[in-house]
């Protein structure tokens, strides 16, 4: 079967948003909450929150815009079973990364209503972190994917950069 990249290109804000979210998210993840206990600082509970909402919404309207505007660069001959995987990796990561936003302001809900310890807070701390460690599991096999198709050379690389043509 032909490699001949006729597949499709994302826009570019498409990739801004790629892009933009995968700094947006390591800055997340940098400045986590190590102890439940800082939320007890009101500018850094009050930071913590408005970052999370930021991200909520943006996420939102990266989502509509994507599933409205876009579609996979995947080239049509590769096997159902690679599109199959390939859509349940991507929605997948757009699951858990609703996951980890939402959990993340339920603990900091449950905090405002001064429930700050107990079997409750307990559950959403322990949901937030399976939740972002299954998104670490996703972003890996999505990375690997990514730089097989960059291997392949079959034009999925190049159709979220910005340079260069593989
Ligand atoms: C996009 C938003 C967020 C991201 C990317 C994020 C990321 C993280 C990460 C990476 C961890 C460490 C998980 C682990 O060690 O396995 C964590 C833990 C935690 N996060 Fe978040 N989080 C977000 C939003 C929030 C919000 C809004 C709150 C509450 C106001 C919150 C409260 C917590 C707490 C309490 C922990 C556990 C800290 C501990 O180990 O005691 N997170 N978060
Ligand atoms: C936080 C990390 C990342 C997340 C959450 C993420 C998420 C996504 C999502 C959801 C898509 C589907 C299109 C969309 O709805 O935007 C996508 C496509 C893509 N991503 Fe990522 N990505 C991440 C990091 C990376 C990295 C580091 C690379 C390259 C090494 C990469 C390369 C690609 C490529 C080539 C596509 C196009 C795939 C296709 O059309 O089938 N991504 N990414």
């Amino acid at each position: 079967m032909s490699l001949d990249k006729n597949n499709s290109q994302y826009s570019k804000i498409a990739k801004l948003f790629h892009w933009g979210f995968v700094i947006l998210f390591v800055y997340g993840v940098t400045k986590q909450v190590e102890d439940i206990n800082q939320l007890q600082d009101t500018d850094f509970f009050r930071f913590e929150i408005i970052f999370a909402i930021i991200f909520l919404f943006l996420l939102l309207i990266r989502l509509i815009y994507m599933k409205k505007t876009q579609k996979t660069s995947l080239p049509e001959d590769v096997p159902k079973a690679q599109k199959i995987v390939a859509k349940i990796v991507h929605n997948g990561m757009y699951v858990l990364l609703f996951s980890t936003v939402l959990s993340g302001l339920l603990i900091g809900f449950l905090f405002w209503l001064d429930i700050t310890n107990g079997i409750l807070i307990e559950i959403f701390v322990s949901v937030h972190e399976v939740v972002i460690n299954l998104l670490y599991i996703f972003i890996g096999i999505h990375v690997i994917a990514a730089i097989y198709h960059r291997l392949k050379k079959d034009g999925v690389w190049s159709s979220m950069t910005f340079f260069g043509k593989d």
